[in-house]
């Protein structure tokens, strides 16, 4: 049994590729799109950068994308998600052969173990590449093939093997015979090759088939031919060589992710209430014990917290929640969330945002480039634009910071332990000293000092009998004649006499004779 000692070395060291290929030159019509087929997003990463992060997992020394139809974009995108990516340009989509081929004529030699994978496969995950290089190695190959087995095998490459079970090629369902069609085991397109006989393999592929292409799958009997090992491994879970070819697939694979995303997290501890309708993307983190409700899209790099409590109904993007925190139909982006706070329900916390500890953000408030110091409250209806509330503030309901001129923007500051008034308008840039307080329905322009009651409005008036007089015939006009008659009986019928007796249509009244006037407060 001399053959099992270099495969038991094998499960112990995980070798080291030389390169691996992430083939993206396709068009990808059946998108329909604008856009570069293999830039479309699942789970917040685009594929490319999935596939990227997969081959990424192997640690090769050289990580190189074939890119071809949108090549500036597709350039860009593949920089953006691994910096040390060397990208090869194919200026024709002449099959899978030709662009490994752009790839050996443009590298060189690459001794050592090559893989090529596809861009347009994002559950593909690194153990499964691993298993495939393991297997390679440990067999001595010169080319592994991954292969699944699937109910429905149109339009893959399907795995043709010798009476002895042996690998003997790869042919294409356009080339395939009747018997050849039935035949259930699929190429996936990912390989392990000798990158040493690669070079000179590709090179030897001929286009005479039903595409005219040059067939990477081809390069396995060219390898066999020349009498070196050809291999499999099948792949464990065949879901994760499901290529996104349209937006039926996209969605369907984007669901997958989704769920094996929210599993893991489920098994780390946090409660997720409905993963059917919960979406996360692959960079977010959620600690133990932090609970999940219905309907809520984590996306970018959110944090949740320990024991925070989030949704139903949120849309929570690049949000760091903390310890027990709890948000309720909330959209947030680019926030902070403090421990022990609530948000909520409908609240907008946009960039720049951070809720102290304790906190409480209301119902139908929206922050903007704000601080909210521990322990304060904007319950509701407000605007808070380019602000710092201090600690234990509470800012009545409906306040607005008047952040904007129409000009530039200014900041305004509330310090610790401040009271406005329901409807105070504060006018930036000004400030309101700690432990002021300011009149409901104020306009403030000014700074108003520690400890002190802003007032800015204009004094009520009542002009009394009004209504009797200038609106008679009304309900209104009736029940105020009830209520005088209850207050002063025997006043019947008449109308009252007032100060503005006389002045028919008169609607200002300031000065006027008889009116009370009452200070604010
Ligand atoms: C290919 C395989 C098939 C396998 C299937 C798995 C070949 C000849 N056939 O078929 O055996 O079952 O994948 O999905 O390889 N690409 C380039 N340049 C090209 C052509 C393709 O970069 O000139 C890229 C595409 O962007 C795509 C991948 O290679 O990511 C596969 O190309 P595609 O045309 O979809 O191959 P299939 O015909 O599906
Ligand atoms: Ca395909």
């Amino acid at each position: 049994m001399p053959a099992r000692y270099p495969r038991r070395l094998a499960v112990v060291s995980q070798p080291r590729p030389v390169a691996v290929i992430v083939l993206a030159a396709g068009e990808g019509t059946r998108m329909r799109s604008r856009i570069p087929k293999v830039l479309h997003a699942l789970c917040g990463r685009s594929m490319l950068g999935h596939a990227l992060a997969a081959a990424g997992g192997l640690d090769p020394q050289r990580l190189v994308v074939v890119a071809g139809h949108g090549r500036e974009e597709v350039s860009a995108e593949a920089a953006r998600c691994a910096p040390d990516v060397r990208v090869v340009v194919q200026d024709r989509l002449a099959g899978t052969g030709h662009a490994v081929r752009m790839v050996t004529e443009t590298l060189g030699d690459l001794p050592g173990i090559v893989v090529v994978t596809y861009a347009d496969m994002p559950l593909l995950r690194t153990q499964t590449l691993a298993a495939l290089v393991r297997e390679h190695a440990a067999a001595g190959n010169a080319v592994t093939v991954l292969t699944a087995r699937v109910p429905d095998p149109s339009g893959y490459g399907r795995i043709i093997r010798d009476d002895d079970g042996s690998l003997a090629g790869i042919v294409e369902e356009a080339d395939a015979t009747a018997a050849q069609r039935v035949i259930d085991e699929i190429n996936s397109g990912c390989y392990a090759f000798d990158g040493a006989l690669l070079a000179g393999a590709v090179k030897r592929v001929a286009t005479s088939n039903a595409q005219g292409q040059e067939y990477l799958t081809d390069v396995v009997a060219i390898l066999r031919g020349d009498g070196h090992l050809a291999g499999t491994v099948l792949a464990a879970d065949p879901a994760e060589i499901q290529g996104v070819n349209d937006r039926v697939q996209l969605a369907q694979v984007q669901r997958a992710y989704n769920g094996r995303l929210l599993e893991t997290w489920m098994r780390a501890g946090v409660t997720i209430v409905d993963p059917s309708s919960t979406w996360v993307d692959v960079d977010v983190t959620l600690a133990p014990d932090a609970e999940i409700l219905p309907g809520t899209h984590l996306e970018g790099r959110t944090d949740i917290g320990p024991g925070a409590r989030i949704g139903p109904g949120c849309l929570l993007r690049d949000t760091s929640v903390g310890l027990d925190a709890t948000v309720l139909y909330t959209v947030s982006e680019s926030a902070e969330i403090g421990p022990g706070a609530s948000v909520g329900p409908y609240a907008r916390l946009r960039p720049g945002t951070r809720i102290g500890p304790g906190a409480h953000i209301g119902t139908h408030v929206e922050l903007k480039n704000a601080t909210v110091g521990e322990g304060a409250k904007v319950p509701h209806l407000s605007y808070v634009g380019d602000a710092d509330i201090g600690e234990h503030s509470n800012i009545g309901a409906a306040t607005i910071f008047a952040n904007y001129d129409g000009m530039a923007k200014h900041r305004t500051t509330v310090g610790p332990h401040v009271f406005t008034g329901s409807d105070t308008v504060l006018v930036a840039p000004v400030t309101i000293g700690d432990g002021a307080y300011t009149a409901a329905g104020s306009v403030i322009t000014e700074d108003v000092p520690p400890g002190a009651l802003g007032v800015a409005r204009g004094r009520q008036h009542n002009s009394a009998g009004w209504v009797e007089r200038q609106r008679p015939g009304t309900g209104s006009a009736a029940a105020a004649a009830r209520a005088r008659e209850a207050a002063e009986p025997g006043t019947g019928g008449s109308a009252p006499t007032g100060g503005d007796k006389g002045h028919e249509g008169d609607k200002g009244h300031e000065g006027a004779e008889g009116v009370e006037g009452k200070q604010a407060r």
